[in-house]
């Protein structure tokens, strides 16, 4: 497979960064995800942390000059000749343009965009159902996807989780913020041609079928 240079992009909870675990794991992708960096940011008290956390707990998106700088770096530091999916950036418009602009002058553009779609419901359930590992990031679901010991992370050991945003209150807050700020970029890569949709609603083998899918059709170049 090419070395593919991708975006997962759509609402909270659709199953990105499963996904995003699965491809890596499979084809051996670089992930980085922007809510998992600030997350670890926010944990380790740095000064993007602080800046961020009110914003994460409420629901909100951090401002784009707090979040732009600091993917930019991060993809920066990716070895250029290896695939990469970005899980959660950009999510308005101006990350988009500067994410843009920081490829075009390194040569390495996006060769794809998955959006990953579901209704309301199914997200909410998802979500609140979300128990999540600090240390290495990983997920899981009480009712779809759970550990193989309680509360504890299949890959590090460590006690999972549940995450401040992930009450139901908060969710529905998310949702409006993905709605007004995030949603137009479908549109923006669509008018790129970069655009492929994912049905996310369906188990996560399935799910990752379709991912997989998309993903060889971008690597012949369909
Ligand atoms: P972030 O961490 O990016 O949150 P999100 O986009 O809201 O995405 P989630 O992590 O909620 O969901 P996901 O799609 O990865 O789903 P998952 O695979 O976990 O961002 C958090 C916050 O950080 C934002 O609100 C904002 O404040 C800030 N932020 C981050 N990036 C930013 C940016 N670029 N600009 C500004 N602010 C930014 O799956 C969800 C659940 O479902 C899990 O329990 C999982 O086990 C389960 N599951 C997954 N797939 C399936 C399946 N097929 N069937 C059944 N269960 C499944």
């Amino acid at each position: 497979m090419r070395a593919l240079r991708l975006i997962f992009l759509g609402a909270p909870g659709t199953g990105k960064g499963t996904q995003a675990k699965r491809l890596s794991d499979r084809f051996g992708f670089d992930a980085l995800s922007s809510g998992h960096l600030l997350r670890t940011e926010a944990a380790a008290g740095s000064e993007i942390g602080r800046k961020a956390e009110g914003y994460m707990k409420a629901g909100e998106l951090v401002p784009d000059e707090v979040i732009t700088g600091v993917m930019l770096a991060g993809i920066a530091q990716l070895p250029g000749e290896r695939a990469f999916i970005l899980d959660g950036f950009p999510r308005t418009l101006p990350q988009a343009e500067a994410l843009d602009a920081g490829l075009a002058s390194a040569d390495r553009p996006i060769d794809g965009v998955l959006d990953f779609q579901m209704d309301d419901a199914l997200i909410i359930r998802r979500i609140t159902g979300r128990r999540s590992c600090n240390r290495c990031g990983a997920t899981y679901n009480i009712e779809f996807l759970p550990p193989k010991a309680a509360d504890i992370c299949d890959e590090c050991s460590e006690r999972l989780i549940q995450r401040a945003d992930d009450r139901e209150d908060v969710v529905v807050t998310r949702l409006e913020t993905y709605r007004e700020q995030t949603a137009p970029l479908v549109a923006y890569y669509q008018e790129r041609d970069l655009l492929q949709t994912v049905d996310a609603s369906g188990s996560a083998d399935e799910v990752t079928a379709a991912t997989v899918a998309a993903v060889e059709s971008l690597d012949r170049g369909e």
